[in-house]
């Protein structure tokens, strides 16, 4: 390991090529989230809280379903999403978009500011999952809802198989660890929503699987080899380790019969009791 990570800063990239990285994910798993805001209603009038809410993909369409009456606040630490999600809101003429630019860790609001919190990709990130879920509790209203979107990292597969992308994964999973991470998050909610003193009302796992040319592979495409290489430059994976994902990714990227699997994508959803 050449260096040795703060153990709350973020692991991954925040630059353009990243933006389309995230834009590419949203359209490959958009419909999660969509399905999760029909089934557990985000409705005109109500104050939601988006967190790590990144370049706003999903912030937007909360912002659209709370309507002119309700109002999102989008919590991210990074200037440069906050700076996209404000020029997205002002092309888009949306104007119910609160941005807060501040580490999630030093963020406070009043108790009951909330009806619904959201957030995806988001927990996987941060240090102690069940003290923050408590903390964050308490800033929902009674009946209010806090779903998440996030990985249980088990599932995830390339066939035909490769020890190169074994090792990407193994070392993308200790990476998040050493950044306070948790790429295993999904597993702990259960323990976060009785920590929060939150009722469990919903937990599905999805998992993803698909061709060179379908959307699962092309965002696993736009992913490993970019941060295969930050792996090894950090020491996570060795040279040889990122040599042989390379030639292997570069074979399966052409190969018809080749399938990249997802890590289990889960959608958690809670309430609070009154
Ligand atoms: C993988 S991105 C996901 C972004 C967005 N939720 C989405 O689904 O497109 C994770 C986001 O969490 C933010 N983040 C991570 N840790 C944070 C923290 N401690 N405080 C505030 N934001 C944080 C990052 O800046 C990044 O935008």
């Amino acid at each position: 390991m050449s260096t040795t990570p703060d153990a709350s800063s973020y692991p991954l990239h925040v630059d353009e090529v990243e933006l389309q990285r995230l834009r590419g994910q949203h359209e490959a798993w958009g419909d999660l989230a969509s399905d999760l805001f029909a089934r557990v209603p985000v409705r005109p009038g109500m104050r939601v809280l988006d967190l790590g809410c990144g370049p706003g993909f999903v912030t937007l369409e909360l912002a659209r379903r709370v309507g002119s009456q309700g109002q999102v606040v989008a919590l991210d630490a990074s200037p440069m999403w906050q700076a996209h999600l404000a020029q997205e809101s002002q092309r888009l003429g949306i104007t119910n978009i609160v941005p807060v630019q501040e580490r999630f860790q030093a963020a406070e609001f009043a108790p009951q500011s909330f009806d619904y919190i959201y957030a995806r990709w988001f927990w996987s990130f941060v240090p102690d999952p069940c003290r923050e879920a408590a903390r964050v509790a308490r800033w929902l209203a009674p009946h209010g809802v806090i779903a998440l979107q996030d990985y249980h990292h088990e599932g995830i597969a390339l066939t035909p198989p490769s020890r190169g992308f074994v090792a990407v994964v193994r070392g993308l999973r200790a990476m998040y660890q050493q950044h306070g991470g948790d790429a295993f998050v999904a597993a702990k909610v259960p323990a976060m929503w009785a920590a929060a003193g939150l009722r469990a009302l919903d937990y599905t796992p999805v998992v993803r699987a698909g061709g060179p040319t379908s959307a699962v592979f092309r965002w696993a495409d736009s992913f490993f080899p970019r941060y295969a290489a930050k792996l090894r430059d950090g020491g996570w994976i060795s040279a040889d380790e990122w040599e042989e994902f390379v030639t292997d990714w570069s074979a399966r990227r052409v190969d018809a019969s080749a399938l990249f699997w997802s890590p289990a994508v889960v959608t958690a959803v809670a309430v609070k009791d009154a």
